[in-house]
């Protein structure tokens, strides 16, 4: 059975779809797992990052008709030697209006029950979220053995961040009581700014057992991730180090 990771954080831009498309990438192609991507954003960020396609080439055959047919296999995508993706666009932005004008079921269940049928197909599932904490975050937390909350070192994440971890306590509560908090991973860092530095410690006091050790900083490389895709792509592979170290934590903890 795969372990369901997701990444979230209701701040937008904290490196959520960078950073599960790099995991998905490292686990699928260093460690030789089987790995579904599942992009639950419709800005459908993580579907461009690891296809190089548009969006839009998908229309039709996205996450969301998988979610209104609760079955995700007709919907998933090869993308490489095992890597898989549910992908995203634009129309799951009408997710939410779906579920209440048309969904009868428990409306925290839908991701779960979509992805039994291919579960048992891979070793891991990861779930990209969008800077939201509505019905797609909460989903993916009720379909997660382990959820990873991302802070980039700003005072609006670090805002953010005690409200995402309680959505996760609620979440536990209600419908997912095996999901953990793996840990809070910090990222976009920029080593030189004083006010960054500030914030990490801060985080690292306030949530010391919750925060992985590795740090991730903000590099070119990385930063054209999404330009210069993972294949070809000479200058990712140095840039991949702290990832590697990070993968190895994550894998430890869930
Ligand atoms: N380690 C990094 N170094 C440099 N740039 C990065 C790094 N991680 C992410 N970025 C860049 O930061 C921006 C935000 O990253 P990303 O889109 O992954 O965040 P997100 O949390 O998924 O955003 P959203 O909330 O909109 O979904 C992007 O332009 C991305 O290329
Ligand atoms: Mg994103």
């Amino acid at each position: 059975m795969a372990k369901v990771i997701s990444f979230g954080i209701q701040k937008g831009g904290s490196s959520k779809t960078t950073t599960s498309g790099i995991v998905a990438h490292i686990l699928s192609q260093e460690y030789e797992k089987k790995v579904l991507a599942v992009d639950l954003d419709s800005q459908g960020n993580l579907t461009e990052l690891l296809t190089q396609q548009d969006i839009y080439n998908f229309h039709g055959e996205t996450v969301f008709e998988a979610l209104k047919e609760r079955d995700a296999r007709k919907y998933i995508h090869n993308v490489t030697q095992g890597l898989d993706i549910l992908s995203a666009e634009d129309h799951l932005a009408r997710f939410p209006a779906w579920l209440y004008e048309s969904y009868r079921g428990n409306r925290s269940l839908v991701l779960k029950e979509t992805l039994e049928n291919v579960q048992d197909q891979y070793d891991y599932i990861i779930i990209d979220t969008p800077p939201a904490l509505g019905d797609q975050t909460i989903n993916a937390l009720a379909a997660s053995d382990a959820v990873v909350a991302m802070f980039e070192a700003s005072k609006f994440c670090y805002s953010a961040l005690g409200r995402f971890l309680e959505t996760c306590i609620h979440v536990q509560e209600m419908v997912n009581k095996d999901m953990k908090v793996a840990g809070i991973l910090r990222s976009l860092i920029d080593s030189r700014r004083t006010d960054n530095k500030a914030l990490i410690e801060l985080v690292e006091e306030e949530y010391e057992d919750l925060c992985f050790e590795t740090i991730m900083t903000r590099t070119a490389a990385i930063g054209r991730l999404s330009i210069n895709g993972f294949s070809n792509n000479p200058e990712l592979n140095p840039a991949l180090k702290s990832y590697r170290d990070f993968v190895k934590e994550l894998i430890d903890r869930v």
